[in-house]
């Protein structure tokens, strides 16, 4: 898009994505600083908000550009003129995007009922686009354009009495009305309450999406297949009829073994190459039930089925009808009506569909608990994951907490001169097992941890003081981490452990920004292709200056090895 807007040569932009690819995919940032502190923090479209009591720090994180808001200022008189409330409030940061941030003010007297802010950070910063109520804001979560703002709360009630997702909308331009927007959307048959985990929602070409990849709410008895349920609307127009829906997205097999389901990661994302919105989930899981847990990065295309037409007839009440079962299954004899059972027969898939986290040639591989997994993610755009992890191996200091690392895994589609993997397995007759539609072979890359031993080098020293900041409350043994990745940046914040009392709230953590692109002004200079820089890089002590790595070429002051990156 800056290519063709003529801000860049095409050039650079191709280098630009080979060189962020293959930065995040084989762990070699070009940067990584301390951004400072706060009490919490957004980061998406490149820009961090880090908020801080009353004040919020809006900056680019590849710039200088920096707009700073005291939120109090601007919410106080509001609340008090407009909404004749009390001036007692918490305020939280709940989504950015375009240029607009939302924050929810919440009075401290009357919990679970707040105000939402659409607060302008561009243009006339501070101006307030829109100020509404939120009656019962649990599970609150925000998504947003620059044109319409969804937020959803768990609160609506469904048939069955149960709490479900609602879903309200508000435009953010007076030129383009919501047509309908009386009432919230329920989410009827769309279960699961733990966004990034069991749910997920965004807003992608003007749709919303939402997927969950909890099949009921009530357990069943006998049960083979499990779905994902999709729903997109368009955000001009939030009503029931516009909804298209799917709640049966192939997911698993229940026979494929159980879930380890802390590990479970759910995301929407958008592809880099078709444009279409992919349904991520990361599971961990023991394999047909054995012992061994392993994690796969499962990719599907996000599927809705074209609106039903008012004619249609209504869904058959005779359940042998209704349910399609699978044939030569014990368990078949035993469901009565009350069951309602889900199954379907593996579809056929496509190789790119399931990323394990170790190639089969793999051991024993080393894998973190989950206690020690501070953060985790995958891009899909990548094929990689990502892991923030807490390595006791690393340097052997035991006056300090485990160092912070980046650990990342990623697989590339084989190049037809490497053998294909281990062909062992296949034409198993195992029917949880899928059979492919294509026969590409990938390749594992090593999982590389990154930065290496503080003992290295002086840079590898610095490194591990940026990416290890010092917690205010001392070296205490746990802290939280809060991160966020996306195509090109890593950006966390660390905390002090959960105490789980009030100045929980009240505790600084340090913002902490590793950048896997190279800066623009240095793309068309360097034309030695990265893939050497193992050979070639050296890093360079900027100035001294404690808070901020950049990675060099061919500049060699202190780190001989040159291993730093
Ligand atoms: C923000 O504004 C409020 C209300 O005007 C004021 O009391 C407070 O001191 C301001 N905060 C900072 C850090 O300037
Ligand atoms: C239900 O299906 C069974 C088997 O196909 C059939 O015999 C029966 O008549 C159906 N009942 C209704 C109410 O459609
Ligand atoms: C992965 O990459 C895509 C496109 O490059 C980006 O939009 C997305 O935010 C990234 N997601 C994660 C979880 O890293
Ligand atoms: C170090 O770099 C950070 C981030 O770029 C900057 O804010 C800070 O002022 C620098 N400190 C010194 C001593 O130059």
């Amino acid at each position: 898009r800056l290519a063709r807007a003529g801000h860049v040569t095409y050039k650079q932009t191709h280098q630009a994505i080979y060189d962020r690819r293959n930065a995040l995919s084989s762990a070699h940032p070009f940067s990584a600083r301390v951004l400072g502190q706060g009490h919490a923090f957004l980061y998406r479209q490149g820009m961090v908000c880090i908020q801080t009591g009353d004040i919020v720090r809006i900056s680019d994180v590849r710039s200088s550009d920096t707009v700073q808001l005291n939120l109090t200022a601007i919410i106080q008189p509001m609340l008090e003129s407009a909404f004749a409330e009390s001036s007692c409030f918490k305020l939280s940061l709940m989504y950015y995007s375009d240029g607009i941030l939302a924050v929810y003010a919440e009075a401290e007297s009357l919990t679970n009922s707040g105000h939402l802010f659409v607060i302008s950070t561009t243009k006339d910063p501070g101006r307030v686009v829109k100020a509404f109520r939120i009656v019962t804001s649990s599970k609150l979560f925000v998504r947003h354009n620059s044109q319409y703002l969804y937020y959803g709360t768990h609160t609506g009630v469904g048939d069955d009495g149960h709490h479900k997702w609602e879903i309200s909308g508000v435009s953010l331009d007076e030129q383009l009305p919501l047509i309908d927007s009386k009432r919230p959307l329920l989410f009827e048959d769309f279960h699961g309450t733990d966004i990034g985990s069991t749910v997920a929602f965004e807003i992608h070409n003007d749709y919303f999406y939402a997927v969950s990849n909890q099949g009921t709410f009530q357990v069943e008895e006998v049960d083979w297949t499990s779905f994902y349920h999709c729903v997109k609307f368009p955000l001009y127009n939030p009503v029931d009829v516009e909804m298209e829906k799917d709640k049966c997205v192939y997911r698993r097999q229940h026979v494929q073994g159980p879930i380890h389901d802390s590990w479970t990661d759910l995301s929407l994302q958008l592809s880099e190459r078709t444009n279409e919105v992919m349904i991520v989930e990361s599971r961990r899981e023991w394999a047909r039930a054995s012992s061994r847990q392993s994690r796969t990065f499962y990719t599907s295309k996000f599927k809705v089925k074209p609106k039903c037409s008012s004619g249609e007839s209504s869904p058959s009440k005779n359940a042998s009808e209704t349910f399609l079962l699978p044939e030569n299954d014990l368990f078949v004899d035993v469901l009565d009506s009350t069951n309602k059972p889900n199954w379907m027969p593996t579809p056929l898939q496509h190789t790119s569909s399931r990323h394990p986290e170790f190639s089969l040639d793999v051991t024993s591989p080393r894998t973190f608990m989950l206690a020690r997994t501070k953060f985790r993610a995958y891009n899909y755009s990548c094929t990689s994951f990502l892991d923030l992890v807490e390595d006791d191996r690393c340097c052997n200091d035991p006056s300090l907490p485990p160092c912070l690392r980046i650990r990342v895994g990623s697989r590339r589609e084989a190049s037809l001169n490497i053998p294909p993997l281990n062909s062992k397995g296949k034409g198993r007759a195992d029917e949880a097992e899928p059979t492919f539609d294509d026969f590409t072979q990938y390749q594992n890359s090593p999982i590389r941890m990154w930065p290496p031993p503080a003992s290295r080098c002086p840079c590898s020293k610095r490194l591990h003081n940026i990416l290890n900041p010092p917690l205010a409350s001392g070296p205490s043994h746990s802290r939280t981490v809060i991160g966020v990745l996306d195509e090109r940046t890593l950006v966390y914040m660390v905390k002090p452990g959960r105490s789980y009392n009030p100045s929980d709230d009240s505790a600084l953590g340090t913002v902490v920004v590793v950048d896997f692109t190279r800066p623009w002004k240095e793309t068309d200079s360097t034309p030695t292709p990265l893939l050497h820089k193992t050979d070639a890089g050296n890093s360079v002590e900027d100035d001294g200056n404690a808070s901020c790595w950049q990675w060099n070429l061919g500049q060699n002051r202190l780190c001989k090895t040159g291993m730093c990156h």
